[in-house]
């Protein structure tokens, strides 16, 4: 299976959402990321429905909404009515996220959980049998354009022997700081999914960058 490639709308131009979004269809991209922030689980906030509405109007991919939120049960219904297909919550966001993961599938979509880049992948020992996607942060979350942390390969490395461990289906994507300098080694690593924000949108040609990352 070819390594899925999600570009993060937190680095497209808001002013031009339409030409973006249509840019990421007729790209060779697979996911639109979509990072939703509260500005008191991560020191940022980004934007909210309405915004992902807009952005669905357009969107013919995937929507893996990326959930850097407290509390997130709160919004489950409301992220499922919008289109999302991938819901992520945070770990450290959730006081019950075996009751939350229900949730999500409960309203048909798929349940992924990230893990910030200070939490061990032990953590989702108990849990793992429970997730379609583990989301692991390579970058503090909250802003766009930091630089890769290098502790991921091997946390992506434990993930994969964890999800080999239990024959589960769950698939790795890697988020933050991701560019053509690291993805060759993330997937050598196990990653099945790359989220590219900066490398993609500060390109003369984001569809070309994708390309890179998707041949690779
Ligand atoms: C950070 C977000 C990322 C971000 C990645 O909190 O979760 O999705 O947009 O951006 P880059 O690729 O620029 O690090
Ligand atoms: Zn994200």
């Amino acid at each position: 299976m070819s390594v899925k490639i999600a570009p993060s709308i937190l680095a497209a131009d808001f002013a031009n959402l339409e030409r973006d979004s249509k840019m990421i269809n007729a790209s060779e991209a697979d996911w639109f990321h979509i990072d939703i922030m509260d500005g008191v689980f991560v020191p940022n906030i980004s934007f909210g429905m309405p915004v992902l509405a807009a952005i669905q109007k357009h969107a013919k991919k995937p929507l893996d909404v990326h959930l850097m939120i407290i509390d997130p049960d709160r919004y489950i219904e409301t992220f499922a009515d919008l289109g999302t297909t991938i819901l992520t919550v945070h770990y450290e966001a959730c006081n019950h996220l075996h009751r939350t993961l229900q949730k999500i599938k409960s309203c048909g979509m798929k349940a992924g959980v990230a893990l910030n880049p200070h939490t061990p992948i032990s953590s989702l020992n108990s849990i793992i049998q429970n997730i379609d996607l583990v989301c692991i942060m390579s970058v503090n979350p909250g802003f766009g354009g930091q630089s890769f942390i290098e502790n991921t390969y091997a946390k992506v490395s434990e993930l994969k022997e964890l999800i080999q461990l239990h024959n589960s289906s769950c698939l790795i994507e890697i988020d933050g700081g991701v560019t053509d300098a690291n993805a060759a080694s993330l997937i050598r690593a196990g990653a099945d999914v790359l989220v590219a924000g900066s490398y993609v949108f500060k390109a003369k040609n984001p569809a070309e960058n994708i390309k890179l990352l998707k041949d690779l």
